[in-house]
């Protein structure tokens, strides 16, 4: 809510009367300097007439400016940074947008300033290092890797871009903060940035929404992890784990900082709550899930990660605060044994199929699904998997 009754001096302190005379006095100033010579105002920019934006919010003198004139245009997108944490700590459109002027994502001469419309994961670790560190090792960071050589990719660009790219991310590429070759907008967690940093922080968080409730959420994880060839969300939702869990959950302050799921009154859990959150009230959050993994099941054949014992104990600390420990040992024996199985019934379905063909990738796809169904304790899943395998 903008609160702007026309009386300055009873809403606004004095100082941000000051604020805002600077702010038209350097309008004044960029009037007088503008068109500069060789960048030529573009259509969308004539005429453009700054409003004098008043809001509770305190920014810096740079964010002011980039808010009496973009508050009563981009009005929801405006609204919805108002009311994240980044506003009320005085992180605003410059702190995030303001690009290098060398970087080929800035747009340059911006009212004088240089600007970019993607915003790089560096960005962020200039005020996040931690996380950024974590999430940079991750195999999230790397999911453009993984399908940059496939064929669809220099085939169908254009698909690869409405599709593959907006789950695992794509090559940015672009001109003076032009997007060039369909490139953006992209979210895809891998996505190569300009900067040659990998990853997008705007894959689980909002671009301007930065609640917390929004990253823990399974709909969050879910909008990615679903579907015929990694069905984590459904198979999650099948579960006894993710049955119901809304319903469950809903005493819960899922925006809290800080927030130890251990000493919360969560009875079940959903995705963060295994693969990135403390596991016990003395262990630290993650931003890489692979932490705890200690199988690759994503794959026609399953191998065991490298060090995976220790991993796997990271994974059970946060089942032990809820099962005993028979409990958890007995899952992951069976799960182990399920895993071997879906190895063996994918390698006798491969060797009756041509080498390179489509039957191979529904092999592949069906042995995830199988293995995910086991992980995530669906059933369901498991069944199609074993139907869909065996002959
Ligand atoms: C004098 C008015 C004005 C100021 C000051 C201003 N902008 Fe803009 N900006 C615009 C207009 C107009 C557009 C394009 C039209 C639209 O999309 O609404 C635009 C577009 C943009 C774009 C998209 C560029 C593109 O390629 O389409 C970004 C990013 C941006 N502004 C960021 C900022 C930031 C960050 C600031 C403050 C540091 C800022 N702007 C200050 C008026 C302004
Ligand atoms: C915490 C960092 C952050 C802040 C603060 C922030 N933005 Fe953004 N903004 C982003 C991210 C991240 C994206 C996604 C861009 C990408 O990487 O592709 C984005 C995207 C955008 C876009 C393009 C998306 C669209 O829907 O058109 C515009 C325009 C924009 N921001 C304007 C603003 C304005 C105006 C402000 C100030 C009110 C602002 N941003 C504040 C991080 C931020
Ligand atoms: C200029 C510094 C700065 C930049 C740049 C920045 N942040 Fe923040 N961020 C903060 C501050 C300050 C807080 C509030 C910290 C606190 O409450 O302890 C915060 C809080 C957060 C939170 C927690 C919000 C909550 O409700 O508790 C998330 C998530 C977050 N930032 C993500 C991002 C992402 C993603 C980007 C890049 C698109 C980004 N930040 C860019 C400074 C920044
Ligand atoms: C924007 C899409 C997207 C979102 C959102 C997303 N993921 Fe992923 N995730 C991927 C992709 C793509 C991969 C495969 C990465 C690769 O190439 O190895 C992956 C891989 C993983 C893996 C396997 C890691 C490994 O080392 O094998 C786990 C576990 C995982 N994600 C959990 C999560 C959780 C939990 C969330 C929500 C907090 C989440 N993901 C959100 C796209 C996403
Ligand atoms: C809806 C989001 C989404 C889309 C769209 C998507 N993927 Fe994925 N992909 C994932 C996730 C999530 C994983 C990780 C699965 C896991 O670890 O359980 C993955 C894993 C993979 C893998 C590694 C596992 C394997 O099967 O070998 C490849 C290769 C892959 N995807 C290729 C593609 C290609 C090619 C496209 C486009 C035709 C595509 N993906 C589209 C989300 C997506
Ligand atoms: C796979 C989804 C995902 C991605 C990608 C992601 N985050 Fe997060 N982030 C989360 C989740 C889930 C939480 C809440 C973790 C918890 O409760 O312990 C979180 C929490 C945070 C917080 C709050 C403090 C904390 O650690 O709990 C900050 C700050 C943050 N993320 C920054 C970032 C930055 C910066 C990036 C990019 C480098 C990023 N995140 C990428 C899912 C993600
Ligand atoms: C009860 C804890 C738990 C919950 C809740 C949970 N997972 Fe998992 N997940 C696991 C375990 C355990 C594994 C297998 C771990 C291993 O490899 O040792 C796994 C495996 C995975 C994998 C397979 C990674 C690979 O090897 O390719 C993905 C992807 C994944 N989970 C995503 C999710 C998503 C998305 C959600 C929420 C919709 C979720 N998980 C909810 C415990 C959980
Ligand atoms: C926040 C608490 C919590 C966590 C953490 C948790 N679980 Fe559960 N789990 C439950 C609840 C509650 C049920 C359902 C019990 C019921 O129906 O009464 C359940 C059910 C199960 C079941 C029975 C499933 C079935 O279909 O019979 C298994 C196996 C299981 N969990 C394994 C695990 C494993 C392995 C982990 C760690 C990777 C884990 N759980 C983490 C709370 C949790």
């Amino acid at each position: 809510m903008r609160k702007n009754d026309g009386n300055l001096c009873g809403v606004l302190s004095c100082y941000q009367v000051l604020a805002f005379v600077t702010t038209l006095l350097a309008f004044a100033g960029y009037l007088n300097a503008q068109p500069a010579p060789q960048e030529a105002v573009e259509p969308a920019y004539a005429n453009v007439v700054p409003v004098n934006y008043t809001s509770s919010v305190v920014t810096s003198d740079e964010t002011a400016r980039c808010l009496n004139c973009h508050a009563s245009r981009q009005i929801k997108l405006v609204e919805t940074w108002e009311h994240s944490t980044h506003a009320r700590n005085g992180v605003g459109c410059y702190e995030c947008h303001k690009a290098d002027p060398g970087d080929p994502a800035a747009k340059n001469g911006h009212f004088s300033f240089s600007v970019q419309l993607p915003v790089s994961p560096l960005t962020c670790a200039s005020c996040h290092p931690a996380q950024y560190a974590s999430f940079a090792s991750s195999s999230h960071a790397m999911a453009f890797e993984t399908i940059k050589d496939l064929p669809i990719r220099t085939e169908s660009p254009i698909l690869f871009e409405t599709t593959c790219a907006v789950c695992h991310g794509n090559e940015l590429q672009m001109k003076r903060g032009r997007a060039l070759n369909n490139t953006w907008p992209n979210h895809g967690i891998g996505r190569v940035n300009t900067d040659g940093s990998r990853g997008n922080c705007s894959a689980c968080h909002g671009h301007h929404d930065d609640s917390l409730k929004q990253a823990r959420s399974p709909e969050t994880c879910g909008k990615c992890h679903r579907g015929d060839t990694g069905p984590a969300y459904e198979a999650w939702q099948a579960s006894r784990h993710g049955n119901n869990w809304q319903i469950t959950s809903a005493g819960i302050d899922l925006d809290k900082k800080n927030l130890v799921p251990v000493n919360e009154r969560l009875m079940r859990p959903d995705c963060f709550v295994c693969h990135l959150a403390p596991a016990s009230e003395t262990a630290t959050a993650t931003h890489n899930p692979s932490e705890r993994l200690s199988w690759k099941l994503a794959a026609m054949q399953s191998l065991h990660t490298e060090n995976w014992g220790q991993k796997r104990m990271q994974m059970q600390a946060s089942c032990r605060n809820c099962h005993a420990s028979t409990q958890v040992d007995m899952y992951f024996r069976r799960l182990d044994a399920s895993v071997l199985e879906f190895n063996r019934l994918a390698s006798e379905a491969a060797v009756m199929v041509s080498s390179g063909s489509k039957a191979l990738d529904l092999i592949k796809g069906a042995a995830i699904k199988g293995r995910i169904g086991a992980a995530m304790l669906s059933p369901l899943h498991g069944r199609e998997a074993v139907d869909q395998l065996s002959r």
